[in-house]
């Protein structure tokens, strides 16, 4: 019989057990549960609500418990609803009446919202610690690609060279912007919500200020109905989760791009790769393809999420018992993601070769070669038009800007002398974007000795 025995006559049938159960999926909360409980427990003795020796009882036994099922001596019945009727009913299993007084001042409604958010700040440190190391490959991958010329792409048109190193830091910058996001969710979640109780506070004199200090929490919750009813929170999270998906999706993309015989611009290590059941000569990016995949069902956790809290009248409702599972699988997700993903680029071999040699066709040094122009002194506008005609001039006759002989850019204007073979040069053209934020070695090393330093600071 469960808890409530005393208000029904009957047990629940065992479907609809099955169904309002959340054992299998909250069961991962365990150890916030108990904290949580431990510090419950003696702010009541504190409080002289229970007595000093009954909660000693309590939170020694509550450890024993922590340990037994940390250790898998405990195993986790899956016939209880959820986590936190488990708990209490094994420690009133063991402690007898001394057990049934853990859940003075206190309701389900808050003990979850509680160990949600102790749950999540937990995971949201753990995913910042990977976002970290993924910074970290990518700063590695950097430092050994700082002169690797590539072309820089807009529209999935050869644009403007840059280097290899520059377009890695470039995601370094949204990995970045994700760590800050997490950290500003986390503040919101730093705020305890025990003390809100079923909805409407207690008439206990409870001290949730000590709670606070002894769980770590920031703040304490301020109304009781929004203490058990926000899950604010938990979309924050899964709307940070999808925007670092949709990040790590669009390096799976590229991955899978520059991996195809059209770009080769680098190629996986086996360990990361797969081949085809039927065509011997294929070696597919799958695990990228996986993470690009994964990104819409981590979408579809934050709608499920947002569709969920949408129509909820205050305070407490059951339906708020389905945030836990697209949380969850947000959240493992992400991680599995991001910890295939460090290897998978650790270990990819860069053909620094064929971005040259991509670099090197495609025209893109034409802005190099109006700019030049410019700096003798012609409007950029009447420059670009020039460097329009070459261009097509070029195409026409099957050759370059870097091998039209310098008669044919006198033709075009008298202004051209040999330096502008240097001008164009692609590492001239990489080298003298200088300016904050650009392409040449010098600024992307001095933001990698930023992004290290900001990487061992507190973040
Ligand atoms: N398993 C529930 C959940 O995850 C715990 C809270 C239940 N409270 C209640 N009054 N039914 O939301």
């Amino acid at each position: 019989m469960p808890l409530w025995e005393g208000r029904f006559k009957k047990s629940i049938d065992s479907k609809t057990n099955d169904f309002n159960s959340s054992i299998s999926f909250d069961s991962r909360m365990y150890k916030q549960d108990i904290l949580g409980s431990i510090a419950h427990a003696k702010m009541l003795a504190k409080q002289g609500i229970i007595e000093q020796i009954e909660a000693d009882k309590i939170v020694n036994e509550l450890n024993k418990i922590l340990e037994e099922i940390s250790n898998g001596s405990l195993k986790i019945d899956l016939e209880a609803e959820d986590i936190h009727m488990f708990v209490e009913a094994e420690l009133t299993k063991r402690l007898g009446d001394t057990g049934k007084r853990l859940h003075t001042a206190r309701s389900r409604n808050d003990q979850v919202a509680l160990d949600l958010r102790m749950n999540l700040k937990d995971e949201t440190n753990i995913l910042v610690k990977l976002l970290k190391e993924l910074i970290s490959t990518l700063i590695e991958k950097s430092e050994e690609n700082i002169n690797t010329v590539m072309p820089g792409y807009t529209h999935l048109q050869r644009a403007q060279p840059i280097t290899f190193a520059h377009h890695l830091m470039a995601y370094v910058e949204m990995l970045l912007r994700d760590i800050d996001r997490l950290k500003a969710t986390y503040n919101r979640m730093n705020v305890l919500p025990l003390g809100s109780c079923a909805l409407a506070g207690t008439t206990y004199n409870i001290d949730r200020d000590f709670v606070k200090k002894e769980l770590g929490f920031y703040d304490i919750s301020q109304n009781s109905l929004d203490g058990v009813s926000d899950r604010d929170f938990v979309i924050e999270l899964a709307s940070n989760i999808s925007i670092i998906m949709m990040h790590l999706s669009r390096i799976s993309e590229e991955i899978i791009l520059w991996c195809s015989w059209e770009f080769k611009f680098i190629e996986l290590d086996d360990a990361f790769s797969t081949g085809s059941s039927i065509m011997p000569q294929k070696k597919n990016p799958d695990i990228a393809e996986l993470i690009r995949g994964k990104t819409g069902r981590v979408y579809g956790d934050l709608i499920t999420l947002l569709t969920m809290m949408k129509g909820i009248p205050l305070a407490y409702n059951k339906d708020m018992q389905e945030d836990k599972e697209a949380i969850f699988d947000s959240i493992d997700t992400v991680k599995i993601c991001i910890e295939t993903l460090i290897p998978m680029l650790k270990t990819m071999k860069v053909l620094k070769q064929n971005m040259k040699n991509a670099a090197s066709k495609g025209y893109i040094n034409a802005t190099d070669c109006a700019d030049y122009l410019v700096k003798k002194g012609i409007p950029f506008r009447k420059a670009y038009k020039i460097v329009g005609q070459i261009v097509s001039y070029c195409i026409d006759n099957n050759t370059t800007l870097e091998d039209l002989q310098m008669e044919q850019y006198k033709k075009f204007d008298n202004n051209f002398e040999s330096d502008i073979y240097d001008a164009i040069s692609l590492e001239k053209c990489v080298t003298n974007r200088n300016t904050v934020g650009g392409p040449s070695p010098s600024q992307v090393k001095s933001r990698i000795e930023q992004v290290k330093r900001i990487l061992n600071s507190t973040i």
